[in-house]
């Protein structure tokens, strides 16, 4: 008789059988880093998230360094904001000077540096606004510019999220002339207008002032159109992609996966943490044990990597 029970009938047996597993390696640890000093603001719809200051972020990498998380991805959040956030590109901007301090106190760590301007402009949207558009080709020279300096404060990977046609190819021509033909580009391929990013809104203050992010990011509905997205961003030069939000949007994922040979991150996102923080804290679910089903559902559709919210409790249940 065929019996699939022999291969679950122990621990032993079932980890010797295991198709994926969730390692330490696999963990990318956004932060949020807010100008000014001593500062650890809780992000109220993120339990656990803090924005800080520069001067008390060591509290979160120490953690970061000592459990061997590989990566973080870095968002500044800037006192003063304007109509063409020049603070995204300001060399001494806040996430540039984070950036170094970075670099600087944790050679070990990668740092991946988002790119965006919504974090930086009065009307947050993610380019240059005209008359309630966002336009894109005169956004492009900004974000390269922007990368440019993130590159130049020591940023290890770029990654665009602004979701501007061609940012790409502006950021790669950008990077190589000006001898930056080594900082590869992960680039924000698929990234739908989720409803999924609201908390993240909070954390960095980049909701939009008027109107939505639907005429730049995907519509949610669409799938063939993210495998057209990645596979124009690796045409312009993309070393990497990421698809977000991750638990949605499983099934872009695993098409991916199966189209494309390079690597493939995905983005855990902010309200697929809180909602498993919010159930977890009201004792409606096992937070350890969904978290890491969710994060197994990501690896099994195909990521390689995964940026998640939850990477500092998940290396330390790994060590357990
Ligand atoms: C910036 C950016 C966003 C996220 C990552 N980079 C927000 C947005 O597009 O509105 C979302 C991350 C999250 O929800 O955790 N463009
Ligand atoms: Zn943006």
């Amino acid at each position: 008789m065929k019996r699939f029970r022999r291969l679950r009938s122990s621990d032993k047996m079932r980890s010797f059988v295991r198709e994926n597993e969730v390692g330490v390696k696999d963990l990318i640890y956004p932060l949020f880093v807010i100008e000014g000093n001593n500062i650890k603001n809780p992000v109220d719809s993120m339990p656990g998230i803090y924005q800080y200051s520069i001067d008390r972020i060591d509290e979160e990498l120490d953690k970061v360094d000592e459990l061997s998380i590989p990566a973080v991805l870095i968002f500044g959040i800037p006192d003063k904001k304007d109509e063409m956030g020049t603070e995204a590109y300001n060399p001494n901007g806040i996430t540039q000077r984070a950036i170094r301090h970075i670099k600087e106190k944790y050679p070990r760590l990668i740092i991946i540096a988002d790119v965006c301007l919504c974090e930086y402009t009065s009307h947050g949207h993610c380019g240059v606004v005209c008359e309630h558009k966002i336009l894109n080709d005169e956004t492009l020279p900004l974000l390269a510019k922007m990368a440019l300096t993130l590159a130049q404060a020591g940023a290890d990977i770029i990654a665009p999220s602004d979701m501007m046609d061609g940012r790409v190819n502006a950021i790669r021509e950008m990077l190589d002339a000006n001898g930056f033909i080594d900082i590869p580009i992960l680039s924000y391929s698929a990234k739908y207008a989720s409803g999924y990013y609201g908390p993240f809104r909070d954390a960095a203050g980049s909701a939009p002032h008027f109107g939505d992010r639907r005429s730049y990011q995907m519509d949610t509905a669409n799938a063939r159109e993210a495998i057209r997205e990645i596979y124009d961003d690796i045409d312009e030069g993309a070393d990497m992609i990421i698809v977000k939000p991750a638990l949605a949007y499983l099934d872009i994922l695993k098409t991916a996966r199966e189209k494309i040979l390079q690597p493939i991150v995905c983005y855990n996102v902010s309200g697929e943490y809180s909602m498993v923080k919010a159930a977890a804290m009201n004792g409606w679910i096992d937070e350890k044990r969904i978290v890491m089903e969710n994060l197994i559902a990501m690896k099994r559709a195909g990521a390689d990597r995964i940026i998640t919210y939850h990477a500092i409790d998940v290396a330390k249940w790994l060590r357990q």
